[in-house]
């Protein structure tokens, strides 16, 4: 298939290739979009024969749900059993905006949209491409992120044409995602629960509701028989061929660290860290302005395997705010493997 691509800088001027996704979208293609997190890989969520495509083109397992994008409040209600109270005021304070809400849903959900659970994941995206697009095709927008299962989110139309070129029907381009790693996840199916870190952080939650804690799958490795509060937790994610081992420790530390090692390495780290260059490396931004990691992360992730090294030593160090995203995500790519200095 040709994938089509349209270009949106300004809403007015690009009009006319809005409208050509949004109706795309509706007749139930596939169509890749710039959120202010990462860009999304949309289908029309109330058509099962969507989310099917969603999941082959991606690669997917079809047990792995789907997030659904709304671009109003008055979207949500036919979507959901019921819109608990909590909603209006995360709503009010983090919509639109990097934050997802698991509740449980309603019957216009297929189940092949909700991987088969009877709750369904709700988010309301600020990027002003994204809510006029899912506003222009008049349906609730299923999207994962537009990747291939298994690499890294995509930060800019460029990795999307990557992994998906030639398996879907369009890609909007919007520019670079503002963010840069995928929404905040909470559930307020039983007890409050972070399932995914983002930019809205677990402080900022607590603002609203605050008895809320992160999962435990968050930062630990689960066993493969656990039962995982959200299926995305059970799969590997962001993860390079190359192996990745986390180093925790202060930029003097890591250095030392690097120079004892005999076998050919690269290393991830701040900017700054290793001005000597003393191996194949990539900087993911500085080391106390965590927006910049968010920012830089996906796209050094996508670069590892280009270092050509056996093994990729990453640094990390206090994470704050958005930070404990940044952590969470490369966790991940490490396989949980990591060493304290
Ligand atoms: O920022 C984002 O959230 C991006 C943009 C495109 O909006 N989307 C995104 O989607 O990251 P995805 O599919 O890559 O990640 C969704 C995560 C998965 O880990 C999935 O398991 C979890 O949310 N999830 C979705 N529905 C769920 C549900 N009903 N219960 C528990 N977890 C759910
Ligand atoms: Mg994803």
């Amino acid at each position: 298939m040709e994938t089509l691509y349209l270009k949106v800088r300004d809403l007015k001027q690009d009009g006319e290739r809005l409208d050509r996704a949004a109706q795309l979208l509706r007749e139930g293609q596939l169509v890749a979009f710039p959120t202010e997190t990462v860009y999304g890989l949309g289908g029309n969520a109330l058509l099962p024969g969507a989310a099917k495509a969603i999941y082959a083109a991606k690669g997917r397992p079809s047990d792995n749900p789907l997030i659904v994008h709304i671009s109003s409040l008055q979207e949500l209600p036919p979507l959901v059993r019921e819109v608990p109270p909590a909603i209006h005021q995360l709503a009010q304070r983090f919509w639109p905006g990097p934050m997802t809400v698991v509740l449980s849903k309603s019957d216009w959900i297929p189940s092949e949209t909700s991987g088969g659970l009877d709750t369904v994941a709700i988010r309301m995206p600020s990027h002003p491409v994204a809510q006029e697009l899912i506003r222009r095709s008049g349906v609730p927008v299923a999207a994962p992120s537009a990747n291939l299962s298994g690499s890294p989110s995509p930060t800019c139309a460029e990795h999307c044409l990557h992994d998906l070129d030639g398996r879907i029907a369009a890609i909007v381009d919007g520019g670079a995602c503002q963010v840069g790693v995928e929404s905040t996840v909470l559930t307020l199916c039983g007890e409050p629960r972070v399932l995914r870190p983002g930019a809205v952080t677990l402080e900022m939650l607590r603002q609203v509701l605050p008895d809320i804690r992160y999962d435990p799958g968050v930062f630990h490795h689960l066993p493969d028989q656990a039962k995982v509060a959200s299926p995305g937790m059970k799969y590997k994610h962001y993860a390079p061929h190359t192996r990745v081992v986390l180093v925790r420790g202060s930029r003097e530390q890591f250095r030392r660290f690097l120079q004892g090692r005999q076998e050919p390495f690269g290393a991830l780290c701040f900017e700054g860290d290793l001005p000597q260059e003393p191996c194949p490396l990539l900087t993911y931004g500085r080391e106390h302005d965590p927006s910049s990691q968010a920012h830089q992360l996906f796209d050094a992730l996508r670069r590892v395997d280009g270092l050509r090294v056996p093994v990729v030593y990453a640094r990390v160090s206090g994470e704050e705010g958005i930070g404990q995203a940044v952590y969470n995500r490369l966790l991940r790519a490490a396989g949980f493997e990591e060493i304290a200095l």
